[in-house]
């Protein structure tokens, strides 16, 4: 293993999947991987069928994210789904500053803070995505997009309770490498991650920098995650496009570092595989 954080992979599933196929990849899913606890599995399905997949994954070790969350807790705001929602229907996770909520619903880096905050506010563990588009890497202007991203996802507030020990997750997706076929080379990876790992530890602290864990996400397949995965700072992916079957969903989990199945004994008590 490449360092002591637990490996996750996380599937974003974005705008496709009804609840009933929903209901069936979870299924084929939690048999494969849901009882083992070797590496954090999140499934992120939309909001419609976040009740019933998660009430399926009750007993699970499949955790369950929102893709996106209202930046305001409750009231009159047509459309948006509050925090608290999220929370009683079943999610523990939800994925903030995905660049397609940042390009075609123009949300801003202050926004995603306010969002951030909340979801800490409301122990909803947050998957914060970050990343440059083609552009911003031919101009040279990666780390300086990273910084500017990483201080709007991290207002005071977001500071003080990451410090205090809640936890989050970065997702570091490189928008040309989103849904493209083109995923960046491990070593490109690996520096964006060195660069978010280094800006924790100067705007947080040395203990929470080791600790985060930071996924890549763009194009992750089942023969690239090993590659990626295998880097110093890289702790898990984030998955769109292969999260939607569970073949390769759970190739790519059981492809990760340290994965280990493992069976129920007779006895009830889990043992490896
Ligand atoms: P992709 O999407 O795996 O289809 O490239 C990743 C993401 O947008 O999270």
């Amino acid at each position: 293993m490449a360092n002591a954080r637990k490996y996750m992979i996380a599937g974003n599933w974005k705008m496709n999947l009804t609840v009933d196929e929903g209901l069936r990849l979870v299924e084929r899913l939690d048999s494969k991987v849901g009882r083992q606890t070797s590496v954090d599995v999140v499934v992120g399905p939309s909001f419609v069928a976040l009740h019933e997949i998660a009430n399926l994954l009750k007993w699970s070790k499949i955790r369950v994210a929102a893709q996106n969350m209202s930046e305001f807790e409750s009231g009159a705001y047509t459309g948006d789904v509050s925090p608290r929602m999220l929370l009683t229907s079943g999610c523990s996770d939800v994925i903030l500053g995905h660049s397609e909520r940042r390009g075609h619903f123009s949300e801003s880096d202050e926004s995603i803070g306010r969002k951030v905050a909340l979801a800490l506010a409301n122990k909803l563990m947050p998957i914060i995505c970050v990343g440059e588009t083609a552009d911003e890497r031919d101009r040279s202007e990666t780390e300086s997009v990273l910084a500017r991203q990483l201080k709007g996802a991290f207002p005071d507030s977001v500071k003080e309770n990451v410090k205090a020990g809640q936890e989050i997750v970065i997702a570091y997706e490189p928008v040309w490498a989103i849904g493209t076929g083109k995923v960046a080379t491990p070593e490109i990876a690996q520096n964006s991650h060195s660069f978010v790992r280094g800006w924790l530890r100067e705007n947080l602290s040395a203990t929470i920098a080791d600790s985060t864990r930071i996924l890549y996400g763009g194009s992750v397949k089942p023969d690239n995650a090993a590659g990626l995965l295998a880097q110093e700072d890289i702790d898990g992916a984030l998955v769109g496009g292969c999260s939607l079957k569970s073949s390769e969903f759970s190739a790519i989990i059981e492809a990760t570092p340290g994965y280990t199945p493992e069976v129920v004994t007779e006895s009830g008590a889990a043992k490896s595989a």
